[in-house]
């Protein structure tokens, strides 16, 4: 049995963190546009709201009038420009307006439609298809993959607005294209002519003759018959409340919201320690992606997707999620609004997912002892907040876990299908893998920056690196056994771009020196990473100028309302050195300021033939935990679990808070 719930729609807003409504998103399009002279070719890649000053909404009591504005990007694709409006949908009237000629916005949805039309008209593109064996017949069902183009310091990606486009074979037009993909050919197109630049052409291994599917009764011939139901039942309902975006559960609350670019972005993270809010962290997002591929070849060397800004942003390309398929139990769904990028506002329905899960034992002792055999125990159940996204051929779930213990957690899914590659069976093998006869899966790198704007107890934060070493043996430490935690704060901006060392099981830790906990010292969260790797591609490789921030795992930056992308505001073509590179020059001073906590998590792909024809889920994350920030595991309270066996022969009953005995 699973059921939905639907929260009553937040009817009015009420807080200034609020995402823009449906409303807003089209008022705020509409002045935007008739401010740019009402032209049918202005379109909108961004609608989204423009979030008020932090020290406004720290200070905002609800009921008060909120100050709504919103931050409108508009292109004209007749022209190729870029304007970036800021609209005061209090006043309705444009405040801002900024034309910038030297951005290229992420492409829309119609461009890669026009690419692909494009491409398969351009007389040049279809010899060299010919060329590759591919027939006249072939031609009308083939695929056509446009990509972001990168920088590479051509001409083409410079000075116009291009996609570059790869093909792959299908039988009919709803066939596993990725199965048989046409090597040695690559196309830029220009998207404001609408026109083949250039057609690229190298050798390379023929087609696979077929492709394995996985949709519908292709997946497999014979599904197992042997499973038995499996219900969440929560027959009380769950034990959180969604009040508008205030989410609140078990001593935490935070605002849940969708943001067109970013996707799922928490605000406010706080707990109720008895009664006194602690904040946490002011704003919580995965704010940029880089997949790097490693093969040598043109149809896979340009490739380097920044999956979030490079390609329509993750919250417009956010999934509308299903009961009993992507989300079981007592499930409470957030819409999420973005725009159609006509200025019309499109919503996603079951956009954001809220639920509880059990997670096992929290704490547990027992005592084996002359008063008998006494377990004491209390099970962990978590707060998942989650949201997933489709981005070409991959599927990105993003989940927050919360946890009674005072720590929480990101993880990271990753699934959908691979890049795939035409090899030789002798191949050898150096880049790829095979996965399947005639078929290669390209070695690739997934980095997620995620930008953690702290406020541990406040806003005056200091950060610092945690290595965990031996004692050299001295008169004080003559046996050798030993070791302490070394902890180094980071001073300024220049020592504050770090790389994880599981040796040292480095770690950082984020404290507010400006104030104390009850035994005397200043309250912190650490950052724990998790598994992790570092970017392969060289330093001064394209895609190692363009994504600084894959390089390290961790940086820290002074809060900046501007700084919210760490490869930059359009890293769609972007030169080199956008984003943190750019910020660190200035080497800003770290020590008790409102820091940003920018922890890029790696996950390495060496493709196998598991991964085909849909690849099972990868994981990887981090995770955030209390360190002194309270004076005492703050799970004590949690009652004991109803049905815990304490009527056992040779038991003592002790008293349990639950009434239990
Ligand atoms: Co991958």
């Amino acid at each position: 049995m699973v059921t939905e719930i639907k929260p009553d729609a937040p009817a009015l807003l009420a807080h200034p963190l609020d995402p823009l409504s449906p409303d807003e998103i089209e008022r705020a399009s509409a002045l935007a546009k008739a401010h740019a002279g009402g032209a049918d070719s202005i379109r909108f890649p961004l609608v989204a709201l423009h979030e008020p000053d932090k020290r406004a909404v720290r200070s905002f009591n609800l009921g008060e009038p909120i100050e709504r504005r919103a931050l409108a990007i508009l292109f004209d694709t007749a022209t190729g420009e870029t304007i970036e409006a800021v609209v005061d949908l209090n006043a309705d009237t444009v405040e801002s307006w900024t034309t910038r000629t030297d951005v290229q916005p992420f492409p829309l949805m119609e461009e890669f439609g026009r690419a692909q039309e494009t491409v398969k008209n351009s007389p040049e593109w279809r010899a060299a298809m010919l060329r590759k064996g591919v027939t006249e017949e072939q031609l009308n069902t083939i695929q056509i993959d446009p990509w972001p183009a990168g920088n590479f310091g051509s001409k083409w990606e410079t000075r116009h607005r291009i996609l570059k486009a790869i093909a792959y074979l299908r039988d009919t037009e709803d066939d596993n294209g990725y199965g048989r993909p046409v090597e040695g050919v690559m196309a830029v197109v220009d998207l404001v002519d609408n026109k083949v630049l250039e057609v690229i052409e190298e050798d390379g291994a023929p087609p696979p003759t077929s492709a394995l599917r996985f949709d519908g009764e292709h997946a497999a011939a014979h599904p197992r018959q042997d499973l038995k139901p499996l219900d969440i039942v929560q027959p009380e309902g769950v034990s959180f409340t969604l009040d508008g975006h205030l989410l609140q559960w078990q001593k935490w609350q935070m605002r849940v919201s969708l943001h067109p670019r970013e996707g799922l972005v928490l605000h406010q993270i706080a707990y109720d320690d008895d009664g006194r809010l602690r904040p946490i962290c002011y704003r919580a997002s995965m704010a940029e992606m880089v997949v790097p591929y490693g093969d040598p070849s043109i149809t896979q060397s340009f490739k380097n997707a920044f999956d979030s800004g490079e390609v329509g942003g993750l919250g417009r390309l956010t999934n509308s999620l299903e009961l009993g398929c992507d989300c079981l139990g007592e499930i409470v769904y957030m819409d999420g609004h973005v725009t159609d990028e006509r200025g019309g506002a499109r919503t996603i329905n079951n956009a954001l997912c809220i639920h509880e899960e059990d997670f096992g034992v929290l704490w547990k002792h027992t005592y084996a002892d002359e008063r008998g055999i006494q377990p004491w125990v209390r099970r962990s159940r978590r707060l998942v907040v989650s949201a997933i996204a489709t981005v070409g051929n991959y599927d990105y779930g993003f989940y927050w876990y919360f946890y009674q213990d005072g720590s929480w957690e990101h993880e990271i899914k990753a699934t959908g299908i691979v890049q795939t590659i035409a090899i030789e069976d002798d191949d050898p093998q150096i880049t790829r893998h095979r996965i399947a006869p005639g078929l290669g899966g390209t070695i690739h790198q997934h980095f997620y920056c995620f930008r953690l704007d702290m406020e541990v107890d406040g806003a005056a934060n200091s950060v610092y690196e945690i290595d965990t070493v031996p004692i050299p043996r001295s008169d004080e430490y003559p046996l050798g056994n030993a070791f302490t935690a070394n902890a180094t704060r980071l001073e300024r901006e220049s020592e504050a771009a770090r790389v994880v060392n599981s040796a040292a099981a480095r770690h950082w830790r984020i404290a507010n020196d400006t104030t104390t906990n009850p035994l005397g010292d200043p309250p912190a969260y650490v950052l724990m990473p998790g598994q992790t790797v570092a970017m392969m591609a060289a330093e001064d490789s394209a895609v190692g100028q363009r994504a600084v921030f894959a390089r390290n795992q961790l940086h820290v930056t002074p809060y900046d309302a501007a700084e919210l992308y760490p490869a930059g505001d359009y890293p769609n073509q972007s030169e080199p050195g956008q984003g943190i590179p750019a910020w660190m020059a200035a080497d800003r001073a770290l020590h008790d300021e409102d820091v940003v906590v920018w922890y890029t998590v790696g996950m390495n792909h060496l493709v196998c033939p598991e991964d085909w024809p849909v690849a099972p889920v990868h994981r990887a994350g981090f995770a955030l935990k209390p360190w002194g920030f309270f004076d005492r595991n703050p799970a004590l309270d949690l009652p004991m679990p109803d049905h815990c066996a304490h009527e056992e022969a040779g038991m003592d009953h002790h008293h349990s808070p639950n009434g239990h005995s």
